[in-house]
């Protein structure tokens, strides 16, 4: 038995240790009256009866070995494969290990003859303890490895589980919706989507010198106070106004009404607004409208509902029907801009309500919707504009369309358009228009420091808070 390797026992051992289920200790106390050498050691014969009696081995080939037996077989795959829990244990200087010495086939000196083998007995004792033990992977690959690298990558590495929860942790918007490109709308209390904030970044319109642009002459003014209103004395005036519930200011207001009779609005307008069952202007309209026919600059403040865009719309009819038809290649002569794309379309179908009266037409531009049918659409002419400013910059430097012509300059939700960051788009179109326009600017609310804002592109503006 001179091929005899210490500790080589699992090399060909079969056993998938990586599958398989925790393995009983292979160190099995001494059997009950288990013969004792006289150094007080168990000897191998009665360990391997004892142990072998609760070990399963999966394909037992041979039957249980003694000692003897074990050193008399031949063949080295066998040791493998029965030989987890027959590990030799030489006791230095016990009379078997002298007998195997003697013999020419014990371990502890086939090992120390062995060339491959560096270890010498103690070693060799300690490596199949621990083989027995079952600590080690059964053989001498893991009896000899070097303590510095005993490291288990299976309990010391990460493995799948524990690299999800560290990416997890550090990661902590992983796989959320939010992720990276999915922005998520935000949608303000009327439930219109708030544009996102990059919209800022459209380059608003270049600077233009309106001095080297020619303008043909407009008329502004189409307001005739009815007599009854004029009637009226200014604290009748004060009364009415309290009785609308609006407050009024800036240099020369015009006088609220009372009836759609005072606007003086032609017959065919006053059929659209009978039909749609209106039946006395809203406060917002009973004042705004009075003044914007008179060619004024507006801020009209008023609650959600109140009829502010009638109170835009109609004046802005009666002022386009004043001018001269549009000729191919002009722009609108009414602009309307909305912060959003929903407001502007709720916008353009009242303008098209009342447009149609006098066969204006209206083309609404917003983001998100087709460049191209937008672009087609105002170069087919249209007196009416409905426009989010970041849309029509662009229609502007595409040259579907111009300015030159617009002489009715409406903010609506001027407020939230300040606010969203557009103002620099805002403020470039409102440059883009002449100067002697007629402006109105309608919101909601009106926060100071936004109205200080908007009234850089107003001229003496008259004031109207509902
Ligand atoms: N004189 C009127 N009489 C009755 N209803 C009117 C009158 N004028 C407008 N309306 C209607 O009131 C509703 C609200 O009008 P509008 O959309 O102009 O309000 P708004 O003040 O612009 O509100 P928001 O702040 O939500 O834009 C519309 O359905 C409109 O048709
Ligand atoms: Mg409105």
């Amino acid at each position: 038995m001179s091929n005899y390797k210490p500790g080589a026992y699992g090399r060909n051992y079969n056993y998938n240790y990586s599958s398989a289920p925790p393995r009983p200790a292979a160190v099995q106390p001494p059997p009950p009256g288990a013969q004792k050498s006289k150094h007080g050691y168990s000897t191998m014969s009665s360990i391997a009866s004892g142990a072998l009696a609760t070990y399963n081995f999966n394909a037992p080939k041979r039957k249980i070995r003694t000692e003897e037996e074990y050193f008399d077989s031949d063949g080295e795959g066998e040791e493998g494969q029965s030989g987890a829990g027959m590990a030799y244990i030489p006791a230095p200087g016990s009379p078997s290990a002298s007998d195997r010495r003697r013999a020419g086939g014990g371990s502890a000196s086939a090992a120390k003859d062995d060339s491959d083998s560096e270890e010498d007995t103690l070693d060799a004792f300690m490596a199949s303890i621990e083989q027995q033990a079952g600590k080690g992977k059964g053989g001498k690959a893991s009896a000899k490895k070097p303590p510095a690298k005993g490291v288990r990558d299976d309990i010391e590495g990460e493995d799948d589980h524990e690299s999800f929860f560290r990416y997890m942790e550090e990661n902590p918007n992983a796989g959320t919706h939010n992720d990276e490109s999915d922005q998520e709308i935000e949608y303000d209390a009327e439930g219109n989507p708030i544009v996102p904030v990059k919209s800022k970044y459209i380059d608003p319109l270049p600077p233009i010198d309106h001095t080297q642009l020619k303008y043909e002459d407009f008329v502004k003014n189409f307001y005739i106070e009815p007599d009854d209103i004029g009637a009226l004395s200014l604290l009748e005036i004060d009364q009415l106004r309290h009785k609308l519930g609006i407050k009024v200011s800036g240099p020369l207001p015009a006088r609220p009404v009372t009836s759609f009779a005072h606007f003086g609005f032609d017959e065919s307008l006053m059929k659209a607004i009978r039909k749609m069952e209106y039946t006395q202007p809203t406060p917002i309209q009973s004042q705004a409208v009075p003044v914007a026919l008179g060619g004024r600059d507006v801020i009209g403040i008023a609650k959600t509902g109140s009829g502010k865009t009638a109170a835009f719309l109609w004046p802005m009819l009666v002022h386009i029907m004043d001018q001269p038809e549009l000729r191919p290649g002009d722009g609108p002569i009414g602009l309307v801009l909305a912060p959003t794309r929903e407001l502007s379309q709720q916008i353009y179908s009242e303008a098209k309500r009342f447009g149609k009266v006098y066969n204006i037409h209206v083309v609404c531009c917003y983001g998100g919707g087709s460049k191209w049918e937008q672009s087609k659409a105002l170069e087919a002419g249209a007196e009416i504009v409905v426009a989010t400013p970041g849309r029509m910059i662009d229609m502007i430097k595409m040259k579907a369309t111009n300015l030159l012509r617009v002489t009715y300059l409406v903010m609506d939700e001027a407020d939230k358009m300040f606010n969203m960051g557009f103002e620099p788009q805002v403020r470039s179109i409102c440059d883009h228009v002449r100067p002697d326009r007629q402006t109105l600017l309608f919101s909601a609310t009106f926060k100071k420091r936004v109205e200080r804002l908007a009234r850089d592109v107003l001229t003496d503006p008259v004031r109207i808070v509902q």
